[in-house]
């Protein structure tokens, strides 16, 4: 019964969603899914995988092998109907992750740097256009590829211990991992700049003040606060969720207009079950019962 004590004692948040989901978590028991990672734990509760980075050793720094299973993890999000939304943290209580493999970059070539960019962008825009929800709960150092892992998640929450940066400069490189464009997405030219020419390192609250991350929780708090929030969306219909990504990150897509596909996908939407049943629900003056149709 840990989770209905945290709750109880962390109340200022004032979510009731978190209370009720902490109730509910402490009756259910994890599901198991079918696949296993050599460097990532998961854990399935009630339609949300907990995602956790297990390099502790390494402060989760992200090596090939690390990017080859959030990879796989996303195929399994993408494809397991059961999985509603993502939570995704680091192991122990000092990093959500480090960066990239420090140790994995001795020897490249420009083409082998080229390759191990492109193989990271690939991931993470996976990660990022995945049309469930995905939430970085950042425990601790969120560094170089760690600050861009978080980034390419849809929404950041941070506990108060944590530390973001993007230091590539101190090592002769610059982000690889898409950290120069969704930096200025979320905190603007100057001050991406400023973050990424000195390598400084800025704390939780900072990094909420820029905008960087959505909010900052006690620690003991983060993934109860991160599940509970994955349940809140997904209680809403799943087919307009993933369209409010879709259409949010056509913002940022060369050569599509925004406008246009917030017109197409809002059209999209009238033709499903869930619209039907949502606008039903409302005037029945009931709570809709949402099939993902
Ligand atoms: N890649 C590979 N290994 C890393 C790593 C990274 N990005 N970050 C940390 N580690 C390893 C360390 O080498 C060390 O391993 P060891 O015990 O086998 O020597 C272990 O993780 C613990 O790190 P350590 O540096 O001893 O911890 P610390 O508390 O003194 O410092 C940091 C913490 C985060 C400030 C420091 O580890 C750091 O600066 N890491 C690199 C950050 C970075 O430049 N990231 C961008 C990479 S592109």
């Amino acid at each position: 019964m840990r989770h209905l004590v945290t709750g109880c004692l962390f109340h200022k948040k004032g979510v009731a969603a978190y209370h009720l989901f902490t109730i509910f978590a402490a009756i259910t028991k994890p599901q198991n899914i079918m696949k296993s990672y050599t460097t990532l734990l998961t854990e399935l509760t009630n339609g949300i995988l907990l995602v956790t980075l297990n390099r502790e050793d390494k402060l989760n720094a992200l090596n090939k092998a690390v990017i080859g299973d959030l990879n796989d993890v996303m195929d399994e999000v993408y494809a397991n109907a059961e999985i509603k939304g993502v939570v995704l943290t680091g192991k122990g209580s000092k990093a959500f992750a480090a960066g990239a493999d420090i140790a994995e970059f001795k020897g490249l070539d420009e083409a082998q740097g080229t390759a191990l960019a492109k193989r990271g962008h690939d991931v993470f825009n996976r990660i990022e256009m995945c049309p469930k929800p995905v939430i970085a709960a950042v425990n601790g150092f969120a560094l170089g590829g760690g600050c861009e892992l978080a980034m390419a998640c849809h929404i950041r929450i941070a506990s108060e211990n944590a530390k973001f940066g993007q230091p590539e400069v101190n090592l002769g490189l610059i982000p690889g991992y898409g950290g120069t464009q969704r930096l200025v997405q979320l905190i603007g030219k100057g001050k991406a700049l400023e973050l990424l020419m000195t390598a400084d390192m800025i704390d939780a609250h900072c990094a909420q003040k820029l905008g960087l991350v959505n909010d900052v929780v006690q620690t003991v708090e983060l993934i109860d606060h991160c599940k509970a929030m994955v349940a809140k969306i997904a209680s809403k219909a799943p087919f307009a969720i993933a369209q409010v990504i879709q259409s949010v990150y056509a913002h940022f897509k060369d050569g599509i207009d925004g406008f246009d596909t917030e017109i197409s996908l809002f059209g999209k939407c009238v033709t499903t079950d869930d619209f039907v049943e949502g606008t039903a629900a409302f005037l029945e003056k009931r709570k809709a019962n949402f099939k993902g149709k």
